[in-house]
């Protein structure tokens, strides 16, 4: 009989419940045993240990974050914290840890793997930003939270005549902005990825004005250089003209709360069981994902320390449907 781990590491995303319940009910059925571990790579280390069985996942799905809790560990990053936190897994005579996390958390899992110990990735960031899975679990539900609030400000920007910053979260990746700017309509976006010249946003807002729109949204992402603030600073110390009214609102963290959509509720589920799956049949370090719309193991040393490029194409696309 085996004895797998799981943890959910990094900041949480919507979908994380459903996929745990996956990876434990699928263990369970397999015959091994699920030890869960609490405050991801955090816990780990502190040896953090809790058995699961079949009802202690039951009514988690509808959930937002996680019920195992998440860290983002510095002591983890440590040779000394890595030698703790195998320690514990040895101890617990552990077979296999099962990471749900993103890009931080697959790479703390890869040099786990470094270290011998068998490991097992699931795509789960809102960040969208893995090599290995072309949508992680979080996305959507957290998409169509931005969506919902870029609604609603239209309605009142169109009111008053006004244009929005609109703030998402992001700080090294811009897939939240970009693709919340092209289902939100709006007039333009500013991505960590890409430099931008403020002044050409104010351009961009002032023409909008000019051809009688009502309101304008710009999407910022909340890593880029020129976020929200710094944005509407620049606007003012340069007095520039853009013909709305200005105003900001930050999304912050309300992205990556509430109840999870169905889409990720059943990517969740299907990549949680696929990572039981294949670990069964055989495979281990690499990360279970969503690629072409098929699930995909991607080696772990192919993932760790990168991150997935954007469509830069949808910018263009962005102005172009402004009009
Ligand atoms: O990685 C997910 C994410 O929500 C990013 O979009 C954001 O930049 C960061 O986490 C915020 O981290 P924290 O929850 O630690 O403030």
């Amino acid at each position: 009989m085996k004895r797998i781990a799981v943890l959910t590491s990094g900041g949480d995303a919507p979908g994380m419940n459903a996929a745990i319940r996956a990876v434990v009910r699928s263990g369970l059925d397999a015959g091994w045993e699920v030890i869960g571990i609490r405050r991801g790579f955090a816990g780990l280390v502190e040896g953090e240990f809790i058995e699961l069985n079949d009802r202690d996942v039951g009514g988690i799905m509808q959930r937002g974050g996680t019920m195992l809790g998440s860290a983002r560990s510095a002591e983890f990053r440590t040779d000394a914290g890595r030698a703790k936190a195998l320690t514990h897994l040895q101890a617990y005579g552990v077979q296999a840890l099962f990471v749900i996390g993103g890009n931080g958390s697959q790479t703390g899992a890869y040099a786990l793997s470094q270290q011998g110990f068998p490991v097992v990735g699931i795509a789960s960031t809102i960040d969208n930003d893995l090599v290995g899975s072309d949508i992680t679990i979080g996305v959507d539900t957290a998409l169509n939270i931005a969506l919902e609030a870029i609604d609603r400000l239209k309605t009142t920007a169109s009111s008053h005549q006004r244009a929005f910053l609109v703030e998402t979260m992001g700080r090294n990746h811009g897939y939240l902005a970009l693709a919340s700017g092209l289902a939100g309509g709006a007039e333009a976006v500013v991505l960590p990825e890409i430099e931008v010249d403020p002044d050409e946003i104010a351009i961009q807002l002032r023409r909008a004005y000019e051809r009688g729109k009502a309101h304008a949204i710009v999407v910022v992402a909340e890593g880029a250089r020129y976020n929200a603030e710094a944005m509407l600073q620049h606007f003012e110390l340069n007095r520039e003209t853009i013909g709305f009214e200005l105003r900001v609102t930050k999304l912050g963290h309300v992205q990556r709360g509430g109840i999870p959509g169905a889409f990720d509720r059943l990517l969740a589920s299907q990549l949680g069981a696929a990572a039981v799956q294949r670990f069964a049949a055989g495979e281990h370090n690499m990360l279970i994902g969503q690629v072409g719309g098929r699930l995909a193991s991607t080696p772990l040393a192919e993932i760790a320390g990168r991150q997935k490029p954007l469509d830069t194409k949808l910018i263009e696309l962005i102005r172009v449907l402004a009009r």
